[in-house]
Parts: C-alpha cells; sequence; structure tokens
C-alpha cells in the first residue's frame, strides 16, 4: 500500500546523475571518466588515476607533478589526532579504529570548511588522499605494538604507505618495485565503482551538508560489512579454511543450498553478471607478484584457481552469473605482500577514498542536489488510541 515504488537495495532506482565512472555489468565493462580500468591499471599509476578522477581529465606532467607535491605536503597527521589511537584496544579491528580515526579529522577540519567553496572541496580531497595512508599504517603499527612511523615526502605515495606499514625507525627499508607496482594497481582497481553502497553512504551522508571527513567516515562503516569490502577479508578466512583443494566441493554444495546462509565469498556482483574486469586485473597481478617472491606453487592461490574453475562450471553459478568479484584475488596479493588479513578492507577503504571523495564533491556542485530522504511503505498498525489502563 502506498503511493511510492517499492524497491529494497535500490535495484532499479538511479539516485543521482554522475559523469566519474561507467559500469556495462552485462559486459564487464569498467570506465573512469571514459577510459577502461584495462588501460590505466596497465598505463597509469594510482595518484594519476586519483586526478583523473576527481577532474575528468588525466594529468599532464606538470598538473602531475603539482598534484604529487600536494598529496605529498598533506600526509603527516595532526600529532594530537595519535592520541585517538589510544583509547582503542590493541587487539581492536582496524576498521574500528579507521571508523574513530577518520571520523576525528572533522574536528580537525570544520569551521574553516566552506563546502560550497570548490578550492574547499578540492583541499579536503587532497587531504584524505593523502592522510588516509597515514592513519591505516598508524592503524597496523597500533596493533602490533610498534612505534608510528612518520610519513616520507621523498617517496612515492605507495612506497610511503609500505614504508609507514612495514619499516621500523632502526632499519633501512626500501619496498620491491614489483610489490609497489601491484599496491598501486589494487589501489586503481579499487578507485572507484559507481553508486555502490559506500558511495552512496557518503552521498547521502553528505546531502544534508555535512562535513566532508565525516560521510567519508560513514562510507567507511558502510564498506566494513562482509556483503561489501569486508569481502576480501572474508575471501581469506574461507581460503585458510578449505585448507585442501579436495574439500571444495563440499563448499560449493553449502554455497548452493538454500537452507546454508554460507555464500562463496568474492563470488557474485549486484552489477556485474559477467566476469568482473577488476578480478581479471587481479588474477594476472596475483601470478606477478607470487612469481616475484617466488610463491609459484602457493596454496591459497592454487585454492582460489580451483574454486574458480569448480565454481565456473557449475549449473548454480552459471544460471546465477555468478563470477569472482574484485574482492576473490585481491586478499591473495594483499598477503603475499605483507599485509595482515585484518587490515585488508582498510586497504580497499584508501584505494576508495578518492571515489567517495569525487562523488562528495559532484554531489555537492550539483545543482539538482536535494538532502536524500527515501520513502517507505508503512506496514504497521493503524491509527489507535492508548487505553485508560495500558498498564495493567
Ligand atoms: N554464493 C552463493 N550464492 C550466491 C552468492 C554467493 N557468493 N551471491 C549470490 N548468490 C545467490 C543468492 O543466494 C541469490 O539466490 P536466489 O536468487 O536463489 O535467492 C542470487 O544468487 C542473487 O543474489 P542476491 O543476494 O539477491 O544478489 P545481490 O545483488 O543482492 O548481492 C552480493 C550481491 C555481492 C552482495 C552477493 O553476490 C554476495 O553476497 N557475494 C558474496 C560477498 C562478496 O563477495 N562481496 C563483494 C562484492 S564486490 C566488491 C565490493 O562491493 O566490495
Amino acid at each position: 500500500t502506498g503511493m511510492f515504488t517499492y524497491d529494497p537495495g535500490f535495484n532499479s532506482t538511479a539516485s543521482c546523475r554522475s559523469s566519474i565512472t561507467y559500469i556495462d555489468g552485462e559486459q564487464g565493462i569498467l570506465l573512469y571518466r571514459g577510459y577502461p580500468i584495462e588501460q590505466l591499471a596497465e598505463q597509469c599509476n594510482f595518484l594519476e588515476v586519483c586526478y583523473l578522477i576527481l577532474n575528468g581529465e588525466l594529468p599532464n606532467e606538470k598538473e602531475l607533478a603539482e598534484f604529487q607535491y600536494n598529496v605529498t605536503m598533506h600526509t603527516m597527521v595532526h600529532d594530537q589526532l595519535t592520541n585517538f589511537f589510544k583509547g582503542f584496544r590493541r587487539d581492536a579491528h582496524p576498521m574500528a579504529i579507521m571508523v574513530g580515526v577518520v571520523g576525528a579529522l572533522s574536528a580537525f577540519y570544520h569551521d574553516a570548511l566552506d563546502i560550497r567553496s570548490k578550492s574547499d572541496r578540492e583541499i579536503s580531497a587532497i587531504r584524505l588522499i593523502a592522510k588516509v595512508p597515514t592513519i591505516v599504517a598508524m592503524c597496523h603499527k597500533y596493533s602490533t605494538g610498534m612505534p608510528f612511523m612518520y610519513p616520507q615526502n621523498k617517496l612515492s605515495y605507495v612506497e610511503n604507505f609500505l614504508r609507514m606499514m612495514h619499516a621500523t625507525p632502526c632499519d633501512d627499508y626500501v619496498a620491491n618495485p614489483v610489490l609497489v607496482r601491484a599496491l598501486d594497481r589494487i589501489l586503481v582497481l579499487h578507485a572507484d565503482h559507481e553508486q555502490n553502497a559506500s558511495t552512496s553512504t557518503v552521498r547521502l551522508a553528505g546531502s544534508s551538508g555535512a562535513n566532508p571527513f565525516a560521510c567519508v567516515t560513514a562510507g567507511i562503516a558502510c564498506l566494513w560489512g562482509a556483503a561489501h569490502g569486508g569481502a576480501n577479508e572474508a575471501v581469506l578466512n574461507m581460503l585458510e579454511k578449505i585448507g585442501d583443494v579436495s574439500r571444495i566441493p563440499e563448499y560449493v554444495k553449502k554455497a548452493k543450498d538454500k537452507n546454508d546462509p554460507f555464500r562463496l565469498m568474492g563470488f557474485g556482483h549486484r552489477v556485474y553478471k559477467n566476469y568482473d574486469p577488476r578480478a581479471k586485473l587481479m588474477r594476472q597481478t596475483c601470478h606477478e607478484v607470487l612469481n616475484e617472491l617466488g610463491l609459484q606453487n602457493n596454496k591459497l592461490f592454487e585454492l582460489a584457481m580451483e574454486l574458480e574453475r569448480i565454481a565456473l562450471e557449475d549449473d548454480y553459478f552459471i544460471e546465477k552469473k555468478l563470477y569472482p568479484n574484485v574482492d576473490f584475488y585481491s586478499g591473495i596479493v594483499l598477503h603475499a605482500l605483507g599485509i595482515p588479513t585484518n587490515m585488508f578492507t582498510a586497504m580497499f577503504a584508501m584505494g576508495r577514498t578518492v571515489g567517495w571523495i569525487a562523488h562528495w564533491d559532484e554531489m555537492i556542485a550539483d545543482p539538482e542536489q536535494k538532502i536524500g530522504r527515501p520513502r517507505q511503505l508503512y506496514t504497521g498498525a493503524m491509527r489507535r488510541d492508548v487505553p485508560a489502563n495500558h498498564r495493567k
């Protein structure tokens, strides 16, 4: 009953106009600002892609140098922010800490911020892209009881991050260039994905005019769930639980059982009804990284490939058009890069930050933008009176 269209999960409702990312789910096509993801992954680095997503065009050499300089200059976090970590238990989930600490950034950048000003929006985007990796690395250091590593401005975005994650104050850490390239590619593949749950959350939060750092934090909270960004962590845990190729059919059977809530993690997508183009690139990156590290016989990778093979030959997965998604192979690459499993979703957040803030910016600048306010089909009691003796 009611006069509104019922569309749970927004399967058929476009909530905005957007010119950032195009997906053709039937054909498995993904474009950022018109450029195919395959070409961007091959020919561009993450900061170039950030510039593209934010500004609509790829940067020339001068524009990139300036953008890179601006991001690098904002990688430090206010020293006061480090105090926020101390309130958390050391074994807190990194995504819980991310919600707290990235959310706290809104207190540092609020009073002087005018969201109607294009330059204020630009500097907020730069600050987020620059500071989220610093905070992600701090989450890791905090959980292992190690001192925080300050960013080093002479390093590239990804080298700097890997150093903040893996180095200690008393070693000369130098990141392996093959691993730097792999992580850069992971970030490119996660940079944006149009109106996914977390991006829609950022837009909805932002539609009231709220602080952008707080809005991005709402996106981080949404990303955490296993149906969204939490899937990369869930995939690795699942592969470890399967443990051996011989047990794959048992898990495939469980995933098909209507009475069993278990799903194959890293399979299926709301929009892709064909192979996720990001998963293809991720599988290739997986090969490269494992070869570089001399881990060609990596058990998790073998398991993943065999699971993919068996699932893609199964009628259930064929009929429902369930293919591996971006999260299926990313966990294996992150694992090989020495990133702990509970940090995987925070890594996803690091890549997606640019997408979130670009959508927020696009929405604020859009004259058609309104506060997001879904309607409902009411199913509760009709009007009635409180009985005189209701406590009896
Ligand atoms: N394993 C087994 N069955 C599945 C799976 C799966 N991974 N995914 C969907 N199905 C079935 C589902 O049971 C349903 O069957 P039926 O029509 O008989 O009820 C049908 O396929 C359609 O599923 P749905 O839940 O209605 O589809 P959705 O578009 O609402 O959900 C999804 C998409 C990604 C949440 C879902 O496929 C899923 O839970 N996948 C596993 C988690 C995962 O890998 N998430 C990462 C998504 S990609 C990156 C990201 O966004 O973070």
